[in-house]
């Protein structure tokens, strides 16, 4: 059969760097100003190091973030009952499980670095992707950042301040969620390096506060030593776990949006297609490991949830690590977990800003956005750094500087970003950015499933070295299609706000890419993308 073997302009190698050991080829912002469009293929090439293990705890590592210590009040309260409550982690799970599985039968037919943007264009045209790119910059990525942001500040402010304060105004919360998102934006300004090391850094936390609370469920449920034993034996022993269920479907539908939201990041994998050392047969082993465990791992969390707290308690805190560890270990636990919570939020609030900087930088590159957005701080890379004389500081310096100095990053990208995101935070809150979250990105999620299914009529002789199958991509579909249905009535507003977005970006497709003309396009940069769409686009 035939396969792709050109490369994409848009380069995501960097977007990776933060969760995956160092290489040379990974930090390259490209110089500026030079065509880069085959670098893709160069890295790929160079970095072809990524084992099943290391893929494993990659893709496990970029799903579990904040969701799980706060996705839980929404399900709960919108499914109505702790039994219906499980169904929902168990079907968001699912269904984020059968998306990944259609990405990585996506992936390994258009084996190019770019996800969804690259699959929407080749299938649908390069409107479809470019109105993916659009929809990432304004909608999916600060949308994201603003939920683990507003999640980082609750859990933050609980902890060094106390309930009270959370309970008495939003703002408070939410100054610190800015404050987060301020310090994060700055510290991957500085360098690619000081991004990439506090990455490493705050990996650990997210396994240690979602670890110490399975121990602590399991050690209460099978000594049956409750620290609360009227909530153990209410949720736990006599209450029907199905009282309560709720017969709404849009209610299901919010509450699904939230556990997806746990389940968020699935589709990320297909950005290491192309460092991985196996990607046909390991992509799809990845994902088939991955999935199941995180789906157990949620699972278990919210068992652990249900057998320490009353129902209340998980139905309306958007903290409830931080009730958990109060019950079971007093204060100190709670203030442990808290700062735990708070530290995997900042690690993935960290990951989110460094790969919507390259992102951001890449569509300005290609002419999607005004030019700056595709420039770096300090561009002069034919001065390299002086590092300071004195031993210690010479070392520090060369710790966390880029080769090429500091604010040698794309700045003028993360600002815009930042941007974006605090206007999220400043007008949302938790629930409400899950579900206009949730709908933009399934929305996304969906057309390239949909792209999937229209490849295998369109070309069944390509070449797919994994094949999932066929249902499983029908079922994505069917279930998208009733989330977004039913987000429609549920949460209208928010809906029609995702759906003005994309309405923008049909103009937007024209005046930036449209009125060009093949020949006249802004930049080098996109080299590889016009080369692309001569080759593969509508024949
Ligand atoms: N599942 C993650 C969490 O619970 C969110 C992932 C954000 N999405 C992404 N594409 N990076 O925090």
């Amino acid at each position: 059969g035939r396969s792709y073997s050109v490369t994409s302009a848009f380069d995501f190698n960097s977007s990776l760097f933060p969760l995956s050991s160092s290489g040379p080829g990974y930090t390259s912002l490209g110089t500026p100003g030079t065509p880069n469009f085959d670098s893709g293929a160069q890295s790929l090439e160079r970095n072809k190091s990524l084992t099943y293990l290391n893929g494993l705890s990659l893709v496990v590592g970029l799903i579990i973030g904040s969701g799980i210590f706060s996705s839980p009040a929404s399900v709960n309260s919108n499914a109505g009952s702790p039994g219906a409550a499980l169904i929902v982690w168990i079907v968001s799970g699912m269904l984020a499980w059968t998306g990944a599985a259609s990405y990585a039968e996506l992936g390994g037919a258009i084996p190019l670095n770019g996800g969804a943007q690259v699959y929407l264009s080749k299938i649908f045209g390069p409107w479809a992707g470019f109105l993916f790119t659009w929809c990432t910059v304004v909608v999916l990525k600060p949308g994201s950042a603003a939920i683990i942001a507003i999640i980082f500040g609750e859990y933050l402010v609980r902890a060094v301040i106390g309930a009270d304060a959370v309970d008495a105004s939003p703002w408070i919360n939410k100054g610190v969620a800015l404050i987060g998102l301020v310090a994060v934006t700055l510290l991957n300004c500085v360098s690619t390096k000081l991004g990439t090391r506090s990455a490493d850094l705050f990996m650990f936390f997210k396994f240690a506060a979602l670890l110490a609370i399975t121990i602590a469920g399991i050690i209460v449920a099978v000594t049956g030593a409750a620290y609360n034993k009227e909530a153990l034996s209410t949720t736990w022993k006599t209450t029907n776990w199905f009282e309560g269920t709720s017969m709404s479907s849009s209610q299901w539908a919010v509450a699904l949006y939230a556990g997806l939201w746990a389940y968020d990041g699935w589709d990320n994998t297909n950005f290491v297609v192309g460092e991985m050392k196996n990607p046909s047969r390991d992509l799809p082993k990845v994902l088939h490991t991955a999935l199941p465990v995180v789906i157990v791992a949620y699972i278990l969390a919210n068992l652990s949830y249900f057998f320490v707290l009353p129902p209340e308690t998980i139905n309306t805190s958007n903290t409830v690590a931080v009730a958990f560890g109060s019950i079971v270990l007093g204060p100190v636990g709670s203030l442990l977990l808290a700062l735990a919570v708070s530290g995997s939020c900042f690690g993935g609030l960290n990951a989110g800003t460094f790969t919507a900087g390259r992102l951001i930088y890449s569509a300005g590159k290609e002419g999607y956005l005004p030019e700056i957005f595709g420039t770096v701080g300090f561009s002069d890379s034919s001065q390299r750094m002086r590092l300071p004389r004195r031993q210690k500081a010479r070392r520090f310096a060369s710790f966390i500087a880029d080769e090429q100095g500091f604010f040698y990053t794309p700045i003028y990208a993360m600002a815009l970003n930042a941007a974006f995101t605090t206007v999220y935070i400043i007008v949302g809150d938790f629930t409400t950015l899950t579900t206009f979250y949730g709908v933009a990105s399934y929305l996304f999620y969906f057309a390239p499933v949909v792209g999937l299914i229209v490849l295998r009529v369109k070309e069944p002789e390509l070449e797919r070295p994994y094949k999932c199958w066929l249902i499983t991509p029908i079922i994505f579909c069917c279930v998208s299609l009733f989330l977004l249905s039913r987000a429609i009535f549920a949460k209208p507003f928010q809906a029609l706000i995702v759906f003005a977005f994309i309405a923008v970006g049909f103009p937007l497709f024209w005046w930036r890419v449209g009125s060009r003309g093949r020949s006249g396009r802004k930049s080098e940069q996109g080299e590889g993308w016009w080369k692309f769409w001569k080759r593969w686009g509508r024949r």
